[in-house]
């Protein structure tokens, strides 16, 4: 019974949670300053100290051509790491934390509704069409772990 309990508030507590992966990318477009010292996006961008963002909702991990990633990096990408909403949000909350090994140098985006924001922006820059839709279904489904 204890279990069940637990379970429904587990479910319970997830939902706010994947309702605010819908953020705001226009707030998200001003955030992305902080990522922008060492990311670009949109038309001809380049790798620079990180790799190119375009089309990162839905994309593989460590599948930028020609940047050389972390072997940490490399490996969650082999391992078959995708960037969803989901894994983004965890990854830019603290990723030396979430992903040890991993080069980006970035202390995290604290506040949850910031870090939506971020995605819904990125998302406006996937390269396919298909991927931002791909990307939600696993951002609304209940936790595996
Ligand atoms: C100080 C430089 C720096 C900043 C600032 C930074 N990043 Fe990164 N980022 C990197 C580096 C370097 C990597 C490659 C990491 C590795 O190989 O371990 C990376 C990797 C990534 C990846 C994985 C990309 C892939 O192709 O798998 C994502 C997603 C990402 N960064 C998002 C962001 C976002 C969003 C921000 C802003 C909130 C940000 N980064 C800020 C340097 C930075």
């Amino acid at each position: 019974m204890t279990s069940k309990t637990l379970l429904a508030a587990l479910i319970l507590a997830a939902a706010p949670l994947a309702a605010q992966a819908e953020g705001d990318p226009a707030a998200g477009e001003k955030s992305f300053r902080k990522c922008s010292a060492c990311h670009q996006v949109g038309e001809g961008a380049k790798n620079k100290v990180g790799p190119v963002l375009n089309g990162v909702v839905g994309r593989a991990a460590a599948t930028a051509p020609e940047f050389k990633y972390s072997k940490a990096m490399a490996e969650q990408g082999e391992a078959g790491l995708v960037w969803t909403a989901e894994t983004l949000a965890e990854f830019i909350e603290n990723p030396k934390k979430w992903m040890p090994g991993t080069k980006m140098a970035f202390p995290g985006i604290k506040k949850p509704e910031d870090r939506a924001d971020l995605i819904a922006y990125l998302e406006t820059l996937s390269d396919g069409a298909d991927t931002a839709a791909e990307a939600a279904p696993a951002a609304a489904a209940p936790a595996e772990g």
